[in-house]
Order: structure tokens, then C-alpha cells, then sequence
């Protein structure tokens, strides 16, 4: 119900209400369909709609998003999609046209863009199929642009996110100049000359898509410059830009550790760990998330260090994703057959080095992230990774961090992190052995130092960072 403000509303305070729209391709609200073929609600929806549905629950804002399954229509059509609180939009393209603009463009080209994650020699390969893909693409944005202009009051303000919706701020901008538009890119940011890879007319269609917005926001300076440095070499104009990132709701996320399901998660971690020192990493399973060469330094470590065999235990939580994506699949592949490898040269009769769990289960990941003595973040380039943050806010064993370089987070948390090249192996097993060496007193500082630079922001902030660079602007 607009204006209403729920308790979690009433936390951020007033920031927000009637006049904001939030435009989306993944909402706050996912379902799959049960056993009967009922919409039932998904679980963990990840990222940036999992950080920003606190912020927003009870503000009376309107939030835009696709219809991402069929599930998600017949939760629509049902009049599931609601929530208390939040107006809540669902954008519905036909199959094929959200297939080609979300697999093909969004998550095959502009993920892999980004991420730096093109095998060049066969990928990507910008032919008719492709170009068809990128109609859809358009297509997507329209029908989002359509729906905010059909939702956003006059003057309103309309907060659209990442890469799926690059060119909706251009199109707002022609039909609705009263409105002010921020652009959030929520991935890393190609340079210069990763974008060439783009044809140019289709680098320049986003670049100026989003350059139209009245002000384009990023996790780091990092990002932003490299968005800056490609509008520069194509001569696009971009005006207002800012560097926000996002924050965990710490309060949130310690309700959620002191509940029955994680206490009872805890236990069975127990009963895995039988008192060995715990490793773990939650991610997507995703191939810009880097297991593979987290799952390689495990195997050079204990062959490195025979006193660390049977006394240690990786535990990866990767939940599945994109499974429509033949790479995710294969990368998926991968992943099980390395962990085989890994833990057939090392295993004992009670004790495999790596445990890999692809379960959604965010109960048993708030449980790892708890309990663990070292937590592994080693992507190859990530936007900013929210776990790096989530992992010393509610981590009770002065666990200790070690973070690739290329997170965006690494510029908040570098100092106090034990810092990996996501592409050097040994240099991750040393990494991981240096943490699991570390004194107990260096421990506690860290982790202390830790939870102070992930709280040093509130959730909060970063919406109102979104609202002044409309006002600065
Ligand atoms: O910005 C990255 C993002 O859009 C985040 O929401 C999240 O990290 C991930 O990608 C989710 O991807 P998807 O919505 O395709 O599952």
C-alpha cells in the first residue's frame, strides 16, 4: 500500500516513497512452480535485489521487474506478485524475446563483457543470430521504459539497474524529460578496450543509453572511471557520474544468525567439521566467481603443506544459476569433476578436503559464514561482492578474509584482508595458508578491523547517495 511504512521501512527512515521508481530485470519477489504446478515462492534471489528489498520494503516506492519463468507469469496472473508496502510492476515479454535479451545479450555478452570472461577465439560472435538477440534486447528495454512512464509521477525519480537496462534512461529522457534518472551499474565496467570487442554502433547505443541518465552510479572509482574512459573514446557525452556502494543490513543479517534454521545448520556443520579449521566461499556458481582456481590452490596447499591433511575442510556453497546458459552448465560440470579430482588424491576414510554443497540453503550459508576461520573471495573481477562485506559482520571466529583484488570490495576492505590474485594459484594456497597460520591475536584484530569497515556504511546510505546525485546533478 503506498506511504505505508513497515518496521524494516521505518529503519531507513523517510528517504523514499510514491515518488520513486525502482526498475529492475530480477524484483524482489521470484517464484518456481511446486510439484502440482503452483507458483511457489524461489529462494535466494542474490545480489542487488536481495540488498535492496530491505531498504525499500514499507516505503510505498514502486518497483518495476520481468516476469523472469513462467513461474513468475502464473504468480502474476494470480495476483501473487504483491507485497505490503511496495507497489510491485512486472514487466512480461513473451519467451523468446526475454531469452534472447536476458541469455544472449544481457548474461552471454554484457556479463561476459564485463567480467573479462570471452574465450576470444570462438566468443562472442556478433552474426544475424546475434543481432536478432540485440532487437530483443531493445525490445526489453522499451517495454521497461513503458511501464516507468506509465508508473513514474510527474518529476518523479527512477533508479534503473545494471546492465540488463542500459538503454532505458535514453528512452525515459525522450518521453518523459520531466523525470530525473539514475543508471546503477552493479557489475565491473569494461575499458576502452574490452568494449572494442562490441560492434560500435551497439557500444555507443549503450554508452549513450545510459550516459542519458541524470547521473550513472558504480560500486567503485574504479568502475566509474572505466565507463568514463569508454564514453571518452566513443565521444560520448556523460555528465553527472557517482561512486555508492552497497552496503549488507548488518542488523538483518544477525537476526537471520541467531535463528532456529541457522543454529540447527550450525549443528550439522559441527558434525562435518568433527573440530577441523573451516574454509568456506558462497557464491552463485558462476564462472566470474573463480572456484576452479579455489578448488586447484586447495590441491596445492596440501600437497605443499602435508600437516594441513585431514585437518582442514573447504565447504563451497555455490547455489546454481543461468542454468539456461550452456556455460554455466559446463562450468558447472567443471566444478564437480575438479572437486572429484581434488578430493580423490586426498581423501581419507573420514575426511574429503572439499565439500561442495549447490544447494539454495541461505540458512546453512549465514551458518558458514558464522562459523568460518577463513573465508575465501577469489573472483576473477566482480562488481563488489556483497559476501566479502556479509562475512566479518557476522563471523564469530575472528575469521580472516582473503579477498581478490579485482572485488570491488577490496577497495573498502584491502587494508585489513589478506589480498589474492584470482589468477595465481600458489599465490592462493600461500594466501590460504598464511590465514590459517595467522596468530590468534593478529585474528582478532583483523576480523575486529573488519566488521568496523563493512559497518562503516549504512544500508541506507546507499539509497540516499542515488537521491543526491539527482539533486547534485
Ligand atoms: O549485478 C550483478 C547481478 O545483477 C546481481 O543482482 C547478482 O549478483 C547477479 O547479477 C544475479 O544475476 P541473475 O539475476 O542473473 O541471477
Amino acid at each position: 500500500m503506498p506511504g505505508e511504512v513497515t518496521a524494516r521501512g521505518e529503519r531507513y527512515g523517510r528517504l523514499v516513497g510514491a515518488d520513486l521508481v525502482i526498475a529492475s530485470n530480477r524484483g524482489p519477489l521470484s517464484f518456481s512452480l511446486d510439484g502440482d504446478g503452483r507458483p511457489v515462492p524461489a529462494g535466494s534471489a542474490g545480489g542487488l535485489a536481495a540488498a535492496l528489498h530491505p531498504q525499500l520494503e514499507g516505503s510505498g516506492a514502486t518497483w518495476v521487474a520481468c516476469a523472469m519463468s513462467d513461474a513468475d507469469r502464473r504468480a502474476t496472473a494470480e495476483g501473487l506478485m504483491t507485497e505490503r508496502g511496495l507497489r510491485l510492476l512486472t514487466v512480461q515479454p513473451d519467451e523468446d524475446t526475454y531469452r534472447m535479451a536476458y541469455d544472449v545479450v544481457s548474461n552471454a555478452t554484457l556479463w561476459f563483457l564485463h567480467h573479462h570472461l570471452f574465450d576470444l577465439a570462438r566468443r562472442p560472435r556478433f552474426d544475424h543470430r546475434w543481432f536478432r538477440a540485440w532487437d530483443a534486447y531493445r525490445d526489453l528495454n522499451r517495454l521497461f521504459a513503458t511501464v516507468v512512464d506509465g508508473a513514474a509521477a510527474e518529476g518523479a525519480t527512477v533508479l534503473v539497474q545494471d546492465y540488463h537496462l542500459c538503454l532505458v534512461p535514453a528512452l525515459l529522457a525522450a518521453k518523459r524529460p520531466d523525470l530525473r534518472v539514475v543508471h546503477f551499474t552493479h557489475t565491473p565496467f569494461a575499458g576502452p578496450d574490452a568494449l572494442a570487442v562490441l560492434p560500435t554502433a551497439v557500444a555507443r547505443e549503450l554508452l549513450e543509453g545510459m550516459a542519458a541518465a541524470t547521473a550513472v552510479g558504480f560500486h567503485t572509482a574504479r568502475w566509474e572511471a572505466a565507463f568514463r574512459a569508454c564514453c571518452g573514446a566513443l565521444g560520448v557525452d556523460v555528465g553527472h557520474s557517482f561512486v555508492s556502494p552497497l552496503t549488507p543490513d548488518a542488523e538483518q543479517l544477525l537476526e537471520r544468525a541467531a535463528s532456529a534454521a541457522c543454529a540447527s545448520a550450525g549443528e550439522r556443520l559441527e558434525e562435518v567439521l568433527g573440530g577441523r579449521r573451516l574454509v568456506v566461499r558462497v557464491d552463485r556458481m558462476e564462472p566470474a566467481k573463480n572456484l576452479l582456481r579455489g578448488f586447484w590452490a586447495v590441491d596445492e596447499l596440501l600437497r605443499a603443506r602435508p600437516d594441513l591433511r585431514g585437518e582442514m575442510v573447504l565447504l563451497a556453497l555455490a547455489y546454481p544459476s543461468r542454468q539456461t546458459l550452456p556455460e554455466y552448465l559446463a562450468y558447472a560440470a567443471e566444478v564437480e569433476e575438479t572437486v572429484r579430482r581434488v578430493n580423490d588424491a586426498w581423501a581419507t576414510d573420514d575426511w574429503a578436503p572439499i565439500v561442495l554443497d549447490v544447494a539454495d540453503d541461505p540458512g546453512r550459508s549465514v551458518a558458514a559464514l558464522v562459523r568460518y576461520d577463513v573465508l575465501l573471495v577469489n573472483p576473477l573481477r566482480d562488481g563488489l561482492n556483497l559476501v566479502a562485506k556479509e562475512g566479518p559482520l557476522v563471523n564469530a571466529h575472528d575469521g580472516v578474509l582473503a579477498l581478490s583484488r579485482e572485488a570491488g570490495a577490496f577497495a573498502e576492505l584491502g587494508g585489513e584482508a589478506l589480498e589474492v590474485n584470482p589468477f595465481d594459484v600458489t599465490g592462493t594456497a600461500a594466501v590460504l595458508a598464511e590465514a590459517l597460520d595467522m596468530a590468534p591475536g593478529e585474528r582478532r584484530r583483523r576480523a575486529g578491523a573488519l566488521r568496523a569497515l563493512a559497518a562503516r556504511r549504512q544500508p541506507g546510505e546507499w539509497l540516499a547517495d542515488q537521491l543526491a546525485a539527482v539533486l547534485r546533478a
